[in-house]
């Protein structure tokens, strides 16, 4: 894969699009609709069950243009096909970031450093499934003979993030165990999730790529201690915790049996993990044909994105409307789920876009020069029409929004639905054009609330239409974030797979965390805030123990 990209100012493309945002700043999408009806119907992309809607983007069909040869120029092309292929993508860790080869169906081929990846891939779900039924009959039990009722994932970050979003988005299609899931080194996590769990009836999921996550490895120590004081003897380990790994010999000096380990490949990163054994929570809440066909949800649109031309792959232009909007000045994303399982999604998608893209040099390790990844947020509808979209309408930042829609709710009831989807399509149009002080006076509004009671508009907006949410139309979802997120990565020219920026803190805890507990007061050398701060901590706990 080429790495030596030029900068951004020295791509054509770029310099075209910075002119054409000058030209375009004054056009509003009032007037791009005015002139230009047809958009509504042809400014849309539609794959693998997905119908995006981009006509209320602030962009022309030159934008268009000049995004799919900015694409071109960057090699969006070339570096999806590299990841795909199993090329060492992620650079700074010299890996693959292989995840799409997680849900490719068995019976295909992936050699990847002369090791095929898709039956290492099939022996591990063949193993999950085999595990999932045995707990969901009731053919596995705990130490003390009794069924498994409860399953607690501990897993933080992305064995955390992917499995928990899953497990709220599937919630109906759950029929088996009761899964929580525990990730806050906060004590009040563990003990709030299991404070009303028998122990007998319950079995932990130790998710941690490299079982080395000191949250995590805290919550499964006081698990384990939890476990041991309430059913004691030596089975209980083996019947009440199984992990999930690439580090299976840190999993076994932690005293899980190996065969109740599945594992998967440094290739995967944390965030892209969801399709892996991270997800076996989720199999065993919604059976193993459920969670393949997540996983088919996710290949249709890993197929879709190495097939389709640019102009009609949606995570190729979602992945370039979000650049665009960058370039209009957009510092900020939300992601605006209309409906209540989907009520993770944007806690997950900040993981996915935040770590994946919250970086400021390219591969080569160059500044970049222009704005990488936006802070990215949400809320399902409609409760966050009741917070924070007064800012979406009337605030003094632009703040592009997906919105996501399903056609057919699960759980009817009378015309709540359909108000649920008039609420996000008037959302979308209220956003788009606004309303003028002209049309609010004409509704007779006292001249003094004008100014108050107008909408500007010309806040872009993406719609992405599914028919029903199912583990299918999830899977599909996810892949097509996961790869607008690439995406942008390649435009900017970042390593969207590593994430060196959450070391630093992770260092110091681990310098700090002594320095509060040691008997002596220690010699530091942080800062005066830091070691002001950790004096009155020390303080409190030292007159606490008192
Ligand atoms: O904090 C960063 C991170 O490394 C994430 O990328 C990852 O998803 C999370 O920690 C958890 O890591 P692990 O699965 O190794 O416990």
């Amino acid at each position: 894969m080429t790495t030596d990209r030029p900068p951004l100012r020295e791509s054509p493309a770029w310099r075209a699009l910075e002119r054409h945002r000058d030209e375009a700043a004054g056009l509003h999408l009032r007037e791009l609709f005015a002139r230009d009806p047809e958009r509504g119907e042809r400014l849309t992309a539609e794959a693998a069950g997905i119908f995006l809607d981009y006509s209320k983007q602030r962009v022309t069909g030159e934008t268009i243009r000049l995004l799919l040869e900015l694409a071109s120029e960057r090699g969006v092309d070339e570096r999806l096909e590299a990841m795909f292929a199993g090329a060492h993508v992620n650079v700074t860790e010299d890996r693959p970031a292989l995840h799409s080869a997680l849900r490719l169906p068995r019976g295909t081929t992936l050699v990847v450093d002369g090791q095929d990846v898709v039956t290492d891939v099939h022996e591990v779900l063949d193993r999950m499934a085999a595990f999932c039924e045995a707990v969901r009959s009731g053919a596995w039990v705990g130490a003390t003979g009794r069924q498994i009722r409860t399953v607690v994932n501990i897993g933080i970050g992305g064995s955390h993030l992917g499995p928990a979003m899953a497990h709220e988005a599937l919630r109906a299609y759950v029929d088996g165990p009761a899964v929580r899931f525990v990730s806050n080194v906060d004590p009040t996590d563990l003990t709030e999730s299991i404070r009303d769990l028998d122990p007998a009836e319950t079995l932990f999921v130790v998710c941690s790529k490299t079982f080395r996550t000191e949250e995590t490895m805290a919550n499964a120590h006081a698990a384990r201690g939890w476990l041991v004081a309430a059913l004691g003897g030596d089975d209980v380990v083996a019947r009440h915790v199984v992990a999930v790994s690439t580090n299976l010999e840190a999993v076994t000096a932690f005293g899980i049996d190996p065969s109740h380990t599945f594992g998967f490949w440094d290739w995967v990163g944390g965030r892209y993990s969801l399709s892996s054994a991270i997800g076996l929570s989720t199999m065993l809440a919604v059976g193993p044909e459920r969670f393949h066909e997540l996983l088919a949800g996710l290949h249709a649109v890993d197929a879709h994105t190495r097939t389709a031309p640019p102009a009609r792959n949606l995570p190729v232009l979602m992945g370039l409307i979000a650049a665009w909007n960058g370039l209009l000045g957009a510092r900020s994303a939300a992601v605006l789920p209309y409906d209540h399982y989907l009520r993770l999604f944007p806690a997950y998608l900040q993981q996915l876009a935040m770590e994946s893209n919250g970086k400021s040099v390219t591969l080569t390790g160059a500044p970049v020069d222009a704005d990488t990844s936006p802070v990215l947020w949400g809320e399902q509808g409609t409760n966050g029409q009741h917070s924070f979209f007064q800012l979406l309408h009337q605030g003094t930042v632009v703040v592009p929004c997906d919105l996501i829609a399903f056609l057919q709710p699960l759980n009817p009831i009378g015309r709540q639905h359909d108000l649920l989807v008039a609420n996000l399509i008037a959302q979308g149009e209220a956003l788009a054009f606004g309303r003028t002080p002209e049309e609010v006076r004409a509704a007779g509004v006292p001249e003094a609330l004008v100014p108050h009671r107008a909408f500007p508009g010309n806040r872009p907006t993406s719609t992405l239409v599914l028919e029903r949410l199912t583990p299918y139309s999830l899977g599909t979802l996810v892949a097509l974030y996961e790869h607008a997120v690439v995406v942008q990565g390649a435009i900017w020219d970042v390593n969207s797979f590593d994430q060196w920026g959450v070391e630093l803190g992770k260092e110091l805890a681990q310098r700090i965390a002594p320095e509060l507990l040691a008997e002596a007061e220690p010699a530091f050398d942080h800062d005066a805030s830091t070691n002001a701060l950790i004096r009155r901590y020390r303080a409190a706990r030292q007159g606490t123990a008192a």
